[in-house]
């Protein structure tokens, strides 16, 4: 007898969903994006799902990559930070990481520096979000210090992150991507501007590389349905089972905080999830959650290992029966609006506590 919360993961979507990203963009190479532990679902087994099928991966820093080594993955490593002191050149070098080159520091530190072997560099130009990468006006003397560099591979990759590629009304994206070119108007070596909002809705960013991470787990990243996220498939199904039962009359309530009342006699199911095994505490009265496949909605304020939800609707509802709070029946893009969130930061936070559960293989 085990507790019943869990986190299912289905590696077949994820390679359906690493598919469906390429197709979208058949002309580019795909780095995966498995930072923050796979966005939560587990950074060895998707890197080690995804391995066969991608070129490369991408993580934010030198010890998340290192994991990934140690777990015997041996694709090249997108460092998307960088690094953060010097001494993590020589150890990118003879792990095969390549690093993204953001600041002076960057720049400084590679020249200063002298590697068993040359690194791959992507350089990152600050194209308008205002938060990693040169100004565009500095991008040509950067290109040419790094190609000038010895501790630096000849091939390096022009490189731009988006701010609002989620929404298809904003001219955010076409203004970035003009930047881009405008700034590395002339400069030879491959191009990447495509997050996963890039692959799906703005085929002039695919270039040369796209770099999608939400997309792989199978929600999509928009602001609006997009048709080209429509047959992504849900990697991650967070599950529990029904612990406890009770019908409450008119006005009792339910919860921490007395949130929630009951405005008719209902019957109020017990389920052991909290915001302690990652469903969070912001989800609000009226969350979706499937019950033996059948909807019904969250009845007070999460606590840490438990939540009460209202069965009223879903005859001969039993101890034990499944319960789905996103993952398969139930898009996770529909539970965060209610959670005061999206659903990176849904699956990202599924902390330690959780078993992860490959289903399929
Ligand atoms: C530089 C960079 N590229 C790609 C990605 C992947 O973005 P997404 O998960 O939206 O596909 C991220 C994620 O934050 C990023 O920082």
């Amino acid at each position: 007898m085990a507790r019943p919360t869990r986190a299912e993961l289905d590696l077949s979507a994820l390679r359906h969903n690493a598919a469906l990203a390429q197709s979208l963009a058949s002309k580019s190479k795909l780095v995966a994006v498995v930072k923050a532990n796979g966005y939560g679902h587990g950074a060895v087994d998707v890197a080690r799902a995804l391995e066969p099928q991608v070129p490369a991966l991408a993580v934010a820093c030198i010890e998340e990559a290192l994991t990934l080594r140690d777990a015997g993955i041996t694709a090249p490593i997108l460092l998307l930070e960088g690094f953060f002191t010097p001494d993590e050149i020589d150890l990118a070098a003879e792990h095969e990481f390549w690093l993204m080159v953001e600041n002076d520091f960057h720049l400084h530190s590679l020249e200063a520096s002298t590697p068993a072997k040359p690194l791959r560099v992507w350089l990152k130009v600050d194209s308008g979000m205002h938060r990693l990468g040169v100004a565009p006006a500095q991008a040509r003397d950067f290109h040419q210090r790094l190609s000038a560099c010895a501790a630096v591979d000849a091939n390096i990759t022009l490189c731009t992150h988006f701010a609002c590629a989620d929404d298809v009304n904003s001219t955010r994206t076409t203004e970035q991507l003009a930047e881009f070119d405008r700034a590395c108007n002339g400069l030879p070596g491959p191009r990447s501007a495509a997050n996963s909002p890039g692959v799906i809705a703005w085929p002039d960013s695919h270039r040369d590389w796209i770099r999608p991470g939400f997309m792989l787990y199978g929600s999509s990243p928009m602001v609006h349905p997009h048709p080209n996220a429509d047959s992504l498939r849900p990697v991650m199904t967070l599950k529990s089972a029904v612990i406890g039962l009770r019908t409450v009359p008119v006005g009792e309530t339910a919860g921490y905080g007395d949130t929630w009342r009951a405005e008719r006699p209902s019957t109020l199911a017990t389920v052991c999830i909290g915001y302690g095994d990652g469903y969070p505490r912001t989800a609000t009265n009226g969350t979706p959650v499937l019950v033996k496949g059948q909807r019904a909605l969250l009845a007070g304020r999460v606590s840490m290992d438990m939540i009460t939800v209202d069965v009223t609707d879903i005859p001969g509802v039993a101890l034990g029966d499944e319960v789905i709070l996103w993952g398969q029946g139930l898009p996770l893009a529909e539970v965060a609006p209610h959670c005061s969130t999206i659903g990176y930061e849904l699956t990202t936070r599924m902390p330690a506590r959780t078993p992860r559960m490959v289903i399929v293989g």
